[in-house]
């Protein structure tokens, strides 16, 4: 029998467990389709607020040896502009939409939620933890147990039927009394992780960062192992599907985030650098892999590394 990659994500099928992560060609329908087309099982939007937002001074994104920085500063065209987007997906597709959100204030987190509601994506993911828009929104909530309390419950009241997931980063004290946060407030899975840092790359020319804004999140192969044991603490710790984040590049990338745990597994910053085919080359990888291994399913594997 041919082995399977499709996935059962919440009740929903996906034909593979890869995601497009959020930030990266997720601000318009024409963009998300094509990396649907390309072989990823679902897409998240870019995270977007209430009201439009102009986000950081250019440069916004350096890539470096072994990944990238960001200051992108959640730049985005608001809720309305984007449930737009997000209804224009749906009739060009059958793949899976993820909404990311994310607000100032628990309240705004609630009320911007309620809005995504409005165009049915199949889940909002609530970005708790951008690491490079400090000087505008203080700490991440993602630091604070509290205000991840807080979010998750509002956001879930505000969502009504949609499904909810909190992203999470490694910048807590405990990532797996976070993960428990989030399931006692009753989050339907969780992503992890969000880019590292802010970190700092200087050109030696000028002497001078390189990003306007000085500082930028840390995404890519450089934070792949950070991610990957994040993943695995997460799913060792709550019964919640993770969505495995943060660095992802290839076949052996993925395949560690399953036996980690995760149900999907997304990829943002292998975009910048392989292009659009990282998705059907990394579903033909997993492919391959079960055949030479006579597995059925990705359920054959998914956690293994726990046992
Ligand atoms: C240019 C860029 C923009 C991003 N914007 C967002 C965003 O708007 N919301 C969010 O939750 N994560 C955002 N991220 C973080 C990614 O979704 C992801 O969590 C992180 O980059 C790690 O995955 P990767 O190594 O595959 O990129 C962004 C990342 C990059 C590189």
């Amino acid at each position: 029998m041919k082995p399977d990659i499709s996935v059962t994500f919440l009740t929903k099928k996906m034909s593979s467990p890869l995601v497009l992560a959020s930030g990266v060609l997720g601000l318009t329908a024409d963009s998300m389709k094509r990396v649907l087309d390309a072989g990823a099982g679902a897409v998240t939007t870019k995270s977007f607020s209430m009201e439009a937002r102009k986000g950081h001074p250019c440069p916004t994104i350096l890539p470096f040896e072994n990944g990238l920085l960001n200051a992108v500063g959640l730049s985005n065209p608001g809720a309305e502009e984007m449930n737009k987007e997000i209804s224009k997906l749906r009739n060009l597709s059958k793949g899976l939409i993820f909404a990311s959100i994310f607000g100032k204030t628990p309240e705004e987190f609630g009320r911007t939620a309620a809005l995504a509601a409005e165009s049915e994506p199949d889940l909002i993911e609530v970005n708790v933890s951008c690491p490079n828009v400090e000087s505008e929104f203080g700490t991440p909530f993602g630091a604070s147990f509290r205000d991840v309390e807080a979010i998750t419950k509002i956001v879930k009241h505000a969502a009504g039927a949609v499904p909810v997931s909190i992203k999470l980063t490694v910048h807590c004290q405990s990532l797996s009394k976070m993960a428990h946060v989030c399931e006692e407030s009753g989050a339907d899975a969780i992503t992890a992780i969000n880019t590292v840092g802010p970190g700092m790359l200087i050109d030696t020319g000028v002497m001078k960062p390189v990003l306007a804004n000085k500082v930028g999140g840390v995404s890519g192969p450089a934070i792949f192992p950070i991610a990957l044991k994040a993943v695995w603490e997460i799913a060792g710790t709550v019964k919640l599907p993770v969505i495995a984040t943060g660095g992802v590049t290839t076949t052996d990338d993925a395949l560690q985030m399953i036996m980690a745990g995760a149900s999907l597994v997304s990829i943002g910053s292998a975009v910048y650098y392989k292009d659009l085919d990282v998705f059907s080359n990394i579903n033909a990888g997993l492919l391959d892999w079960m055949t030479e291994r006579k597995m059925k399913n990705l359920q054959e594997i998914r956690g293994k590394a726990h046992e």
